[in-house]
This record gives structure tokens, C-alpha cells and sequence, in this order.
């Protein structure tokens, strides 16, 4: 490891969160229901319902989630005493725009991150925020079949010029759309389009999918970004605006070319596809290939080429927690995965929920993105969803977690080493939170424990696990001392 590297100065140590999974508070402040408050709990086993209507007696894991919603200042100063420079968090759309296409944005939803911002303020903690992470309003599901319906585009810039405006000189970092390369997915029909998929409500479902309507979606959404980040910039000019994307690190099974070309298609499909029409401003040959192979064909308008255009990303972020190996043999062992079901990597170690630990596959990710792009990244995901025992003296030992981080870390600090510019580090789920896939509190990645359990009983109490004072220590000495 070299020692001559260090994180720059100024390095955006953080934490990242999404609305729909820590805010609660589903009803309160005039908020309107969003696609995640229809998503029934779930575990690794049983599959996360979405239901038309809400169901007396079901567990809907973001109602209460951890209710940040009112407990914002106990949290945000908990993250201050570990030293945050940065924190991500979304803004749930549904509380500003209650049906998505009202006529008037939601006063006392802007009241609320009024309010979250001055508090982060007070601690110098620059806020990161998501502006559509899985909670699309769902009266835009219900009266358009959301991300389907071009005339969403419309309703999502208008959200964004009130957040833009209402906000411009407390938050200086946006993201348009949390992991848009979802929606090259069939898992990502609903949690990232917020289209009502076919078939039996199961949120993993994917017998029933239409990829024509799942990458018309997409290109509504590269419109809306790209529309997003011109009018931002038009707001502030030192807006910086970026694109999320599930970076999902495929290696070959072996060196057969066969598994080498499927890599690289995976690779290109999945990961770059939807960072080089926010990056570059055009959609990339491949994609034209793979849509007339497909049938799929892109409705655009005269003017959406341009729009692509002139709406290119200030900067790149992207989650990262595991790779999967690809193989052109079908007889391959499957393994779970946060959205790429994959194979079996025989040299790596994997979560309880069976996604494969690979640290070193980080800092070949973050090479492989700077190579392309050369604009500023930073890794808006990243971490260990495990259970976590609290002792009889209430303390959390979560080594583990502490192991797994570490790892990361040293290995973001190599690849700053090899020339990457990497601007920020938030690992996912600072404070416990619901799971986006199952929808368990089980699942936890934080630094501070909440007091909740897969039924959504608890007292909701915070306390610090051991990472806590591990992290702390880590922002303190800008990422020199690791153990
Ligand atoms: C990312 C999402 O895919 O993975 C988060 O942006 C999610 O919303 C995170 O929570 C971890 O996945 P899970 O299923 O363990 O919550």
C-alpha cells in the first residue's frame, strides 16, 4: 500500500441515506404517498409486495422507517460528533409534490428541509442531495404509469426548479436520479420508474417485463436529468450536478472470450450505457445495437438529442458493495446481489445476504470509470448490510462491518494513488435504516444503532456501535488511520 497518497484535502467524508428509508413520516406535513409507501416488508426469502391500495394490518417498512422525519437533530448531530463533512440524503418529491403533478408545490414540505439544512448547517456538514431516490410520488404511477408517460418529464423539472430555487445557497451537490441504470433492469420496473409492473405485485418479479416500456422510461428520465442539470446551472452556476449509478463490477468466469465478450457487454449495458448519455450527452453505439436487437424502439422527440447535449453531469457517483462473476455457460452457480443477480466468485467471501465482499474490485471500478470519463467521482454507496447483536452492556462489536469498510477505504486510497480523482466517500446507511430490497431493519449498515426490528418494534433509540468511534477516527486523520 503506498504511503506517499493521501485522501486530498477536503475529501468529503460522509454518510448516505434516502428519504423513503429513514424519513417516516408517510402522512404527516401534507405528504402524498410514494411509490416505496405501497412496498410491503419482506425478507431475504420472501419477495417485497407492492399493493394498489394500502392494506389494513400489512407492515409498510418506510411509514415510520426511523422517523428522521422527527428526530432530524438528535441524528444530524450524532453524524456532526462523527465528524461528517458531507451528508446524502434525498428529498421524498411526494412531500413537496403530494400527487406529483399538483399545481402548487407543499409549503410545510419545504419547511421540513428548511429546516434539515439549517441543522446541518449549524455543523458545517454540506448536504448531498438525491432528488428522486425510489419515492417517486405515486399518483404519478397511478394516473400515468410513471416514468412510461413523457409528460412526467415536465412535472419532475418543476419539482426540481422549486428545490433548486427554494435551496440554492444552502445545498451546493445534487443528484438527479439515485442508480438510473436500474431501469436497464427489470428490478428496476418500479422501485426506479415507478411503473406498475405486470403480473402478481411481487417487486422482484421480472417474468412479466416489457423492456420497451422499461428503457422508454429511461430515456424520459436521461430528458429529465438533462434538463435538470441545465436549469440548475442556470439557477447557481456553482451547482454541481451529478448522475448515480449502481456500478455493477462483472468479471469473467474465466478467460474464455466468449465470458470476456459477455463481461464487456454487461459492463457496457448495464453500467455505461446510462453514464455516457449523462456524461457524454449521447446515447453510445452499442445502445443503438442492443435496442435493434431488442426491438426496442426509442420514441425521441426533434429536440431530445440537444437536451442530451446541453445537460451533461458535473461529476460521476456511484454505489458500490460487490462484483459477480459472468459466465456464457448457463450451468453456472447463482449468487444474491443488490440488483445484478450473478455467479459465484470462488477467491471471494460473501454477506449473509449473499453478496460477494470485494474490495479490490473498487479500485478497479473506480479505474475503469475515471478512464472513460476524467471528471471528478465519488462513491455515494458503499457498505455491509449484517446483523448486529447488542451485548448486555448495550455495546455493538460490529468488527465486521469496521473489516469491511477498512478495506474499502485502503483500496479507494490506492486508486486515488493511481491518478483517480475521487472527491467523496458516504457509505450507505450511516444510521440504520430499511432495506431497500427486502424491506428488513435486520439488514443494517450503520454506524449508529436504532432500535427497530423486522415487525417495526423498538423503542427507535439511537446508540453508537463500535464503527462509530472507528469512522470518527478515520474523518479525524482525513483516512490515515485505518485500525
Ligand atoms: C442501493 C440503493 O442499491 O443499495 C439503496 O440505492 C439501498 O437504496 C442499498 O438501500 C442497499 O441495498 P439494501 O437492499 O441492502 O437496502
Amino acid at each position: 500500500m503506498s504511503n506517499a497518497i493521501r485522501f486530498p484535502e477536503g475529501f468529503l467524508w460522509g454518510g448516505a441515506t434516502a428519504a423513503n428509508q429513514f424519513e417516516g413520516g408517510y402522512n404527516e406535513g401534507g405528504k402524498g404517498l410514494s411509490t416505496a409507501d405501497v412496498l410491503t416488508g419482506g425478507t431475504h426469502t420472501i419477495p417485497r409486495r407492492i399493493t394498489s391500495t394500502l392494506e389494513e394490518g400489512t407492515n409498510y417498512p418506510s411509514h415510520e422507517a426511523i422517523d428522521f422525519f422527527h428526530r432530524y437533530k438528535e441524528d444530524i448531530k450524532l453524524f456532526a460528533e462523527m465528524g461528517f463533512k458531507t451528508f446524502r440524503m434525498s428529498i421524498a418529491w411526494s412531500r413537496i409534490f403530494p400527487n406529483g403533478d399538483d399545481a402548487q408545490p407543499n409549503e410545510e414540505g419545504l419547511k421540513f428541509y428548511d429546516s434539515v439544512f439549517a441543522e446541518l448547517k449549524k455543523y458545517n456538514i454540506e448536504p448531498l442531495v438525491t432528488i428522486s431516490h425510489y419515492e417517486a410520488p405515486f399518483g404519478l404511477t397511478q394516473k400515468y404509469n410513471g416514468w412510461s408517460d413523457r409528460r412526467v418529464i415536465d412535472f419532475y423539472v418543476r419539482y426540481c426548479e422549486v428545490i433548486f430555487n427554494r435551496y440554492k445557497d444552502v445545498v451546493k451537490f445534487w443528484l438527479t436520479f439515485n442508480e438510473i441504470n436500474c431501469l436497464t433492469m427489470p428490478f428496476g420496473t418500479f422501485m426506479a420508474g415507478a411503473i406498475m409492473p405486470e403480473g402478481n405485485g411481487e417487486l422482484t418479479n421480472s417474468s412479466s417485463d416489457n423492456a420497451q416500456i422499461r428503457f422508454q422510461a429511461l430515456h424520459h428520465q436521461f430528458i429529465a436529468s438533462a434538463k435538470a442539470v441545465k436549469l440548475g446551472h442556470e439557477i447557481n452556476k456553482n451547482f454541481n450536478i451529478g448522475c448515480m449509478i449502481a456500478y455493477m463490477t462483472s468479471y469473467p468466469l474465466t478467460c474464455n472470450p466468449d465470458d470476456m465478450l459477455l463481461a464487456q457487454q454487461k459492463d457496457s449495458l448495464n453500467n455505461f450505457l446510462c453514464s455516457d448519455v449523462q456524461v457524454r450527452g449521447a446515447y453510445p453505439g452499442f445502445a443503438k445495437r442492443y435496442f435493434k436487437e431488442n426491438n426496442i424502439n426509442i420514441v425521441m422527440e426533434e429536440n431530445d438529442e440537444k437536451i442530451l447535449k446541453e445537460g451533461c453531469v458535473d461529476f460521476y457517483t456511484f454505489s458500490y458493495y460487490m462484483s459477480v462473476c459472468v459466465s456464457a455457460d448457463p450451468n453456472q452457480e447463482q449468487i444474491g446481489g443488490n440488483l445484478a443477480i450473478g455467479l459465484k466468485n470462488p477467491y471471494l467471501k460473501a454477506s449473509d445476504w449473499g453478496w460477494q465482499i470485494d474490495p479490490k474490485g473498487l479500485r478497479l471500478t473506480l479505474n475503469n470509470i475515471y478512464n472513460r470519463y476524467q471528471i471528478p467521482l465519488m462513491v455515494v454507496e458503499n457498505g455491509l448490510g449484517a446483523v448486529d447483536t447488542v451485548e448486555a452492556d448495550g455495546s455493538i462489536n460490529d468488527d465486521y462491518r469496521i473489516d469491511y469498510l477498512r478495506q474499502h477505504i485502503k483500496e479507494m486510497k490506492e486508486a486515488i494513488a493511481d491518478g483517480v480523482e475521487l472527491i467523496g466517500y458516504t457509505p450507505w446507511g450511516c444510521i440504520d435504516l430499511v432495506s431497500a430490497s427486502t424491506g428488513e431493519m435486520k439488514k443494517r449498515y450503520g454506524f449508529i444503532y436504532v432500535d427497530k426490528d423486522n415487525e417495526g418494534k423498538g423503542t427507535l433509540a439511537r446508540s453508537k456501535k463500535k464503527s462509530f468511534y472507528w469512522y470518527k477516527k478515520v474523518i479525524e486523520t482525513n483516512g490515515e488511520d485505518l485500525e
